[in-house]
């Protein structure tokens, strides 16, 4: 039986007092609304429905890239009006699985089970038992135990809002079936809408079996209707993400105190300081130590490498043993080989740096290719940008770079070179030699140092120092 999934983006999120549409609302830097298809992809439905309306444009434009179809709802009537916007597109003869654009902690492996009841002809409801099951649907359970209907807490009377078993909004049906339902809806409720929850009466009446699944536990089922909750999902999600890091062998200074927003991947002994933020496709090899403060952003980092404390990395490729910050900066096409150091205030991009080779202290290398076992001297510079090009430079094995070495691009600094200090190269340097750029030192034997002027005095001095010369 092909599934067909639908999720619900439609509404406003008028709790969220923002500009933003709710499903756009960031989870881990990524919207609401992207977490929830991710995980519908995860199921390889056949079709995947995304029901917009609100902020529609920016819904769209933001996930345009998404592998979806868009279903309009003009006029948000409600989920269950939602849902029936995009049963036009469903063939009876589907499963049907309902998500929510803002329920977006929700596993694949609990949808499965839902769909597999669906398949057994159930109308299959997602429910979570909570300790505070305030603005939740309650289950209604019949004599029997099996599910009667569900009540919205608007609409609940004392008893019933005593009930703790909660409806997640999430459910699974057979196609043809849940359209019947779906015809059968009023809004005879508070907020004159048609709410999908309604169905499940629909289904007892037509004496369909309704079958409760239990979420593994309350963060999966999770709703974000205002910022509170936004942020508790937030928590919710960067400790699922450590504990995952964990089992994976990494030991976390402070699981509460890291942020992993995308796909990272740890070997083993791995070890990461406090405040740290991964993001994107991060991979950390066995035994990589991060320091705190660090962000790591879409790069590999190899077995053994040290990343000191307050060092960015973004689409950094590095080697095994090498040593990064305090106080790093790499930037995108940086790639280490073994044992490379990078020290502090060095800022490196669209560089590949050879085994063993060294900058220290205050420099940047940009475009450029830099050999093995090169010595890069303090506060020296690729000077690689004219205004206009962006230029290569090229040091070659073994070079040992004088601090405050100016290497205006394109240049070449040839094997085995030096460079003297507070050189400005601007041709190519031959091998094994000492290349330097200097004007000649001199002692001035009648200087004296200036006396204290008065503001006249200053007054004048300015005046003659400003007037252009020539
Ligand atoms: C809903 C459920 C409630 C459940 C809760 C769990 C109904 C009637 N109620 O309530 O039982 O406990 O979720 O999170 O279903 N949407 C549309 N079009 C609309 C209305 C809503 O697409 O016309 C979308 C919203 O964008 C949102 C989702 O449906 O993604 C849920 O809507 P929301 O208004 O947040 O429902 P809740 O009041 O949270
Ligand atoms: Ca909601």
């Amino acid at each position: 039986m092909q599934l067909s999934v639908v999720i619900l983006a439609a509404g406003q999120g008028k709790r969220m007092n923002s500009d933003l549409p709710k499903v756009l609302q960031p989870l881990a830097g990524a919207p609401l609304l992207k977490h929830v298809i991710g995980t519908a992809h995860a199921l390889t439905p056949g079709n995947i429905y995304v029901v917009y309306g609100h902020g529609g444009a920016q819904v769209q434009a933001a996930l345009a890239h998404e592998n979806v179809e868009w279903i309009l709802q003009a006029e948000q009537l409600g989920t269950g009006h939602a849902v029936m916007q995009a049963m036009c597109v469903i063939p009876d003869d589907h499963t049907v699985l309902v998500l929510y654009g803002d329920v977006p902690l929700i596993s694949a492996h609990t949808l499965a089970k839902l769909v597999a009841a669906a398949r057994e002809g159930a109308l299959a409801v997602l429910s979570v038992t909570v300790d505070d099951a305030s603005g939740y649907g309650r289950i209604l359970r019949d004599a029997q135990g099996g599910v009667a209907a569900i009540v919205e807490h608007r609409d609940a009377n004392a008893e019933q809002l005593r009930i703790r078993e909660v409806n997640s909004g999430l459910m699974a049906a057979p196609a043809g079936r849940l359209r019947e339902w779906l015809l059968g809806l009023g809004r005879d409720n508070t907020q004159r809408e048609y709410f999908l929850t309604d169905v499940v009466a629909g289904a007892v009446q037509s004496g369909n079996r309704v079958e409760a699944i239990a979420a593994a536990n309350a963060l999966e089922v999770a709703g974000v209707n205002d910022k509170i909750q936004l942020a508790q999902v937030e928590a919710g999600y960067r400790r699922q993400r450590a504990e995952s890091l964990m089992l994976a062998g990494a030991t976390l200074a402070d699981p509460t105190r890291i942020d992993v927003r995308g796909d990272v991947q740890v070997g083993r002994d791995v070890f990461i300081d406090v405040n740290t933020v991964l993001i994107g496709k991060v991979h950390l090899a066995a035994g990589v130590k991060v320091g705190p403060n660090c962000v790591i952003a879409d790069s590999q980092i190899g077995a053994g490498t040290e990343i000191f404390a307050n060092s960015m990395l973004d689409h950094a490729v590095v080697a095994q043993n090498c040593r990064i910050g305090p106080f790093a900066r790499l930037r995108p096409g940086t790639v280490m080989h073994a044992e490379v150091h990078i020290g502090n205030f060095v800022e490196v991009k669209n560089t590949e740096i050879g085994a063993g080779s060294k900058a220290n202290h205050l420099t940047y290398l940009g475009d450029s290719q830099v050999g093995k076992d090169v010595n890069v001297g303090a506060g020296s510079i690729t000077c690689n940008y004219d205004g206009k090009n962006k230029w290569p430079t090229f040091i070659d094995d073994g070079a040992f770079i004088g601090s405050g070495t100016m290497m205006v691009a394109p240049v070449r600094i040839g094997a085995g070179a030096t460079t003297g200090a507070g050189s400005t190269i601007t041709a190519s340097t031959p091998e094994g030699k000492l290349t330097l750029e200097r004007s000649k030192q001199v002692t001035v034997d009648t200087w004296n140092r200036p006396g204290k002027l008065d503001e006249q005095e200053k007054a004048d001095v300015i005046a003659r120092a400003l007037k252009p010369k020539g």
